[in-house]
């Protein structure tokens, strides 16, 4: 089956240069080369010095043990270094499911989860959030009613991307222990994790604690590099790994060594990144509390525990993609509209930017001509 535009990514295409204000983005700031090669001693003129010849296909040795260390029972083998995160989930699917597979998938979702599956013809069941008194949630009696002797993979996404919302500790295990009973594969989507508000929301990476557990992660969100094109997938199940490796020579074959070069400068200084990054999300966080506090006739919005996104309901009307292209023309501040991701009466907001203090003075402008009442 041909697979559909990918909603979010033809968003982006199309508006995310071209727009003066985002305030939408889902990663944290960017840095310079120069500025992340003076975290480390002796690294730029490794990095001046490095061979430009091709690479091991699976991610440099070195890479892979700095990757494995942020996480407890993972090893070096246990992971697959791939080009951002796109490619592994891509490569997961179409590497491990068949037909006749049913799949469910936590929703809203980043879309290549629900449309890969689609189009190898997999049924797709999804598990919706709920808000109860505007807080999300998910339902995990609901996840168990959607289990049928066909489903393989639950696709997971924590913290969650768009809704902000992070499964505790219990929730995971009790996810757990619903696959394990039924021996499904948790995929679980984790390029938000390690960017807590606070250590006491940090839960572990599933592939770290389920058998059948799969993560991906990556440069981009957390850490803030997604120029570098780096992320990677590891389980402790050698079958799923090695299919996907397998697969991954039809399409990018290896990863860029200068991005694995810094990928690695970063990760092994990941504490000193991780503080800057959690420094501008508390800032710029402050200032949504203020702006929401303010105007909450017209919006409510649920403040997260982890990551640099928040999804904001709209009180005083439905038409999310009418009102984000109205903002973007009136006052070229771009947000990501509900619509996207089949969501309807809300838009989505990033704060790991240093930008978002300017483009939510600019929506505050809007906000005043269009929406307060003189
Ligand atoms: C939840 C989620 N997963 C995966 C990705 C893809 O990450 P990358 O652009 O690094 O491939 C994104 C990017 O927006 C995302 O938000």
């Amino acid at each position: 089956m041909k697979i559909k535009p990918f909603k979010l990514e033809r968003y982006y295409t199309i508006n995310e240069f071209s727009a003066k204000y985002s305030l939408c983005n889902s990663d944290c700031e960017a840095m310079t080369i120069k500025d992340l090669l003076a975290l480390e001693k002796g690294a730029s003129e490794k990095f001046e010095n490095l061979w430009l010849g091709y690479t091991e296909t699976k991610g440099h040795p070195e890479l892979r043990q700095n990757v494995a260390d942020i996480y407890t029972n993972i090893k070096a083998d246990d992971i697959l270094i791939c080009t951002g995160a796109q490619e592994p989930i891509y490569l997961f699917s179409k590497a491990n499911l068949k037909e006749e597979d049913e799949v469910i998938v936590q929703t809203p979702c980043y879309q290549s989860v629900q449309s890969v599956p689609e189009s190898i013809g997999c049924k797709v069941l999804n598990w919706d959030v709920k808000y109860e008194k505007d807080i999300p949630v998910f339902d995990i009696e609901e996840l168990e009613k959607l289990i049928t002797n066909k489903t393989k993979v639950i696709y997971l996404n924590t913290p969650h991307n768009p809704t902000g919302f992070h499964f505790s500790i219990k929730e995971q295990e009790s996810i757990i222990k619903i696959a394990r009973k039924h021996n499904i594969i948790i995929f679980c989507d984790e390029v938000y994790r390690e960017i807590e508000h606070s250590p006491e929301y940090t839960i572990p990476a599933f592939a770290d604690v389920y058998e059948n557990g799969v993560s991906v992660s990556v440069m981009s969100k957390a850490y803030g590099l997604p120029g570098l094109r780096i992320g990677w997938i590891i389980t402790k199940n050698k079958s799923i790994l090695n299919n996907v490796a397998i697969l991954k020579e039809y399409t990018t074959i290896c990863n860029a060594g200068p991005s694995e070069f810094l990928a690695g400068v970063a990760l092994r200084n990941r504490q000193t990144i991780l503080k800057r990054n959690l420094g501008i999300i508390k800032s710029n966080l402050s200032l949504y509390e203020e702006f929401f506090n303010k105007y909450k006739e017209f919006f409510t919005w649920y403040k997260p525990n982890s990551g640099p996104i928040a999804f904001v309901k709209m009180n005083f009307d439905k038409d999310d993609m009418a009102f984000a292209k109205k903002v973007l023309e009136e006052q070229k501040v771009l947000l990501l509209p509900g619509g996207i991701y089949d969501y309807e009466g809300y838009f989505r907001i990033g704060f790991g930017r240093t930008i978002m203090p300017e483009a939510l003075r600019q929506f505050e402008i809007f906000v005043k001509q269009n929406l307060v009442k003189v």
